[in-house]
């Protein structure tokens, strides 16, 4: 069934879990996540960047998640990630998204609020829940100042300011944290205290974006089979359990994804060369992924909570 980020965001919070938020651009991505989903009876949230809309096509990729969510016994999100283009978003509640992210953590704060301010107006009037943004995304060098990392840090001050003009529905944070597959030079740190002093200041449940853990046997995985992926580096496990404990609701993974999709498309080609199904070859990513997927409800606490 389809529903709101806030409707799975609002339970997850009194309930002291997390749902993942799992990125897709296709059928069999989307496919891996909702099965996984449905074995396990948790919730989920189906996110979608500007550029997965852009490669599948609006309609289609609207068409593919609400057909599966539909079909399903679990609560299922349709949620746009990081919009930033009006019409964009405009176009993602044409067709039925159920979740909007306005994203202008970019902009000065007056900017973000007013631009986050009139996202909220027409999505609410609409029945959809907004995701806001407040802080930039990056990780916690050593090379950096305090004032430089304090800037980029979400400040709590400014969260209660910012929740309570936008009317935002859930807040994404920055507490460390970065895109893809190299987070960390060294150590992986994260800005636990920022986290507790948000969450002890602000209703609205709260995301943590970036949180790939780059799962070590999978790089091992494709390297095997072939991929060169460097010093590849995740959020560890034991940081997004931390993370959870401290009020974090949603939990956004893409990263994880492709590269088990990369992993098991390199391995069956690999094994078996012979092949040329693009069902077997990209069934191998899907089943790969699916298998993250599992281990990931595990850790977020959200299986058996649908
Ligand atoms: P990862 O790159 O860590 O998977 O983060 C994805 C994300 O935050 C999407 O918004």
């Amino acid at each position: 069934m389809l529903v709101t980020n806030k409707e799975i965001q609002v339970e997850a919070q009194k309930g002291k879990y997390a749902v993942g938020a799992f990125n897709t651009s296709n059928v069999e991505i989307t496919q891996a996540i909702i099965e996984a989903h449905e074995e396990l009876n948790a919730p989920v949230i189906i996110a979608t960047s500007t550029s997965a809309i852009k490669y599948c096509g609006i309609d289609v990729l609207s068409s593919v998640v609400r057909t599966m969510a539909q079909k399903a016994k679990i609560p299922v999100s349709l949620h746009l990630d990081h919009g930033t283009d009006y019409d964009l978003i405009i176009g993602c509640i044409r067709n039925g998204w159920t979740s909007i992210m306005i994203d202008g953590s970019h902009a000065p704060l007056e900017e973000n609020i007013a631009l986050t301010k009139e996202i909220v107006k027409i999505c609410h009037a609409t029945g959809i829940s907004v995701e806001a943004e407040l802080g930039r995304l990056g990780g916690i060098e050593d090379n950096i100042s305090v004032d430089e990392r304090d800037a980029r840090l979400t400040d709590p001050a400014e969260a209660v300011r910012f929740v309570n003009e936008t009317q935002c529905d859930t807040l994404a944070i920055a507490i460390g944290t970065s895109h893809g597959a190299y987070k960390f030079k060294g150590e992986a740190k994260l800005a636990f205290d920022r986290l507790e002093e948000i969450r002890n200041r602000v209703d609205v449940p709260l995301v943590l974006h970036g949180a790939s853990s780059v799962i070590p046997e999978i790089i091992e995985k494709a390297n095997k089979y072939g991929a060169d992926l460097g010093a590849a580096k995740g959020v560890p496990i034991e940081d997004i359990k931390k993370a959870i404990s401290l009020g974090i609701t949603k939990v956004n993974i893409d990263t994880d994804l492709r590269l088990a999709f990369t992993a098991g498309i390199r391995e069956i080609l690999s094994e078996k060369p012979e092949l040329f199904d693009p069902r077997k070859i990209i069934g191998a990513g899907r089943a790969l992924i699916k298998e993250v997927v599992k281990n990931k409800i595990e850790v977020l606490g959200s299986a058996g909570k649908a």
